[in-house]
């Protein structure tokens, strides 16, 4: 059975030439043995007739808000009620800037804004509405009150031109639709994660750091939540914002970090060390700002404590995974790291360009375990973290059930 299997999917239409995919969409979502009941906006209708998704949902088209029949049939609130996922395909400009608006004038918004359950967008629009700042500005917000984006794609447009704001082509909707229902694996257990840089002080207002943004730990936290999982966040010093729900510990040294980690693994089930944490800390720190003078000084650094290594050493370890942050070869330090650290995963990334890593939107990680690997191929950390968190969950069950068979 598929992960979208009996799960009830409320599709919603709005005006676009790209309306017409919809109906595909609706074929795959059926195909996938999905639940579907179709809601369409009133522009919606003059591109593709109520009809035809009808009689691909195997259900009449819901069209008023304040149709008298459907109200008392299923109303807004009630249809918000009865979908797992709202999936907005496609979902054009105008419906955005009114859902980020709060407006609930049709029965497509008025449920939208009813709704308790996830809800998915997948833009269409012409290139240049969807790079308007005022577009942008509607993804960023929408995205931070938790709505997801599908897409766009880029290329030949239904206008003449060309560029980013195509519909994700139906099949690539159906899959990102079927990666909110993968998570759920996580519920009932903890994930500690670490996330960041560190700042080690040379004196009070100069510190040696790195270029972590903290990106991939604070998406992971987020796909762990997104998972069921109770998460408790150890984070350097970022510019990130936590998401809700997750526990925050603030931390800005190394030093700091291993007392925060340490003392709170063996009370989760699993443990991400994402931070980068300096492998070298100043031998002392000076009371005060030291003078510059005409000749080179030299600061003596001595090695930090491995917080990963000491982590998978306590005598009733949590699931533990590392990152391999490497300039060259990725796949034998990593080994290296997986058996010497004891881990049970290790997610190596290439750093320095082109790939991802440090400081980037976008990631690519070969994963190892003891028996074996896997590839994810560079996405932004969103979807990377959902994918990790999916690997993470799979494998950490996995243990569970070799520990404790029957
Ligand atoms: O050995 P290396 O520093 O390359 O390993 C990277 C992994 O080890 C990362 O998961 C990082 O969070 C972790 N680490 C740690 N404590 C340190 C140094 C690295 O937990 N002092």
């Amino acid at each position: 059975m598929g992960l979208l299997a009996e799960k009830r999917v409320l599709l919603g239409i709005t005006g676009g030439i790209a309306a017409y995919k919809a109906a595909e969409l609706t074929r795959l979502l059926r195909a996938s043995e999905a639940q579907v009941r179709v809601v369409m906006t009133r522009a919606a209708t003059a591109f593709v007739a109520p009809l035809t998704f009808q009689a691909l949902s195997g259900h009449p088209v819901h069209l008023d808000l304040l149709d008298a029949t459907e109200e008392s049939a299923m109303g807004h609130i009630a249809l918000a009620r009865w979908a797992d996922l709202i999936l907005i395909a496609p979902a054009s400009a105008d419906f955005m800037a009114k859902l980020r608006a709060g407006l609930a004038d049709d029965l497509l918004s008025a449920l939208c804004l009813a709704a308790e359950t996830p809800i998915a967008l997948a833009p269409a629009m012409n290139r240049a509405m969807w790079a308007n700042p005022a577009t942008c500005d509607n993804v960023r917000c929408l995205k931070s009150r938790g709505f997801r984006v599908f897409g766009p794609a880029e290329g030949e447009q239904a206008c003449g031109e060309s560029g980013v704001g195509r519909l994700l082509e139906p099949s690539d909707i159906l899959r990102s639709a079927e990666t909110l229902f993968a998570l759920g694996g996580l519920t009932g257990h903890s994930v500690l994660i670490s996330a960041g840089p560190t700042r080690e002080a040379i004196d009070p207002v100069r510190y040696i750091g790195n270029r972590s943004s903290g990106k991939m730990g604070y998406a992971l936290a987020r796909s762990a939540l997104a998972a069921g999982a109770r998460v408790t966040l150890v984070s350097g010093p970022v510019s990130l914002q936590a998401p809700q729900g997750v526990k925050l510990v603030r931390v800005e040294s190394a030093a700091q970090m291993y007392e925060a980690v340490v003392g709170l693994a063996s009370s989760h089930d699993i443990y991400i060390g994402a931070a980068a944490v300096a492998d070298y800390s100043p031998a002392k720190r000076a009371e005060r700002k030291i003078k510059k003078r005409d000749e080179a000084i030299s600061i003596e650094l001595t090695r930090t404590r491995d917080i990963l290594a000491a982590v998978a050493q306590l005598s009733n370890p949590p699931f533990t995974v590392g990152f391999a942050a490497e300039t060259d070869h990725l796949e034998d330090y990593a080994k290296a790291k997986l058996a010497d650290k004891k881990l049970d995963m290790v997610a190596a990334n290439r750093v320095g360009k082109p790939e991802g890593g440090f400081d980037s939107e976008d990631n690519a990680l070969h994963v190892f375990w003891r028996d074996g690997e896997g590839y994810l191929p560079m996405a932004p950390k969103s979807l990377i973290a959902t994918q990790l968190i999916e690997l993470i969950t799979e494998h950490y069950a996995a243990k569970n059930s070799a520990q404790n068979p029957g």
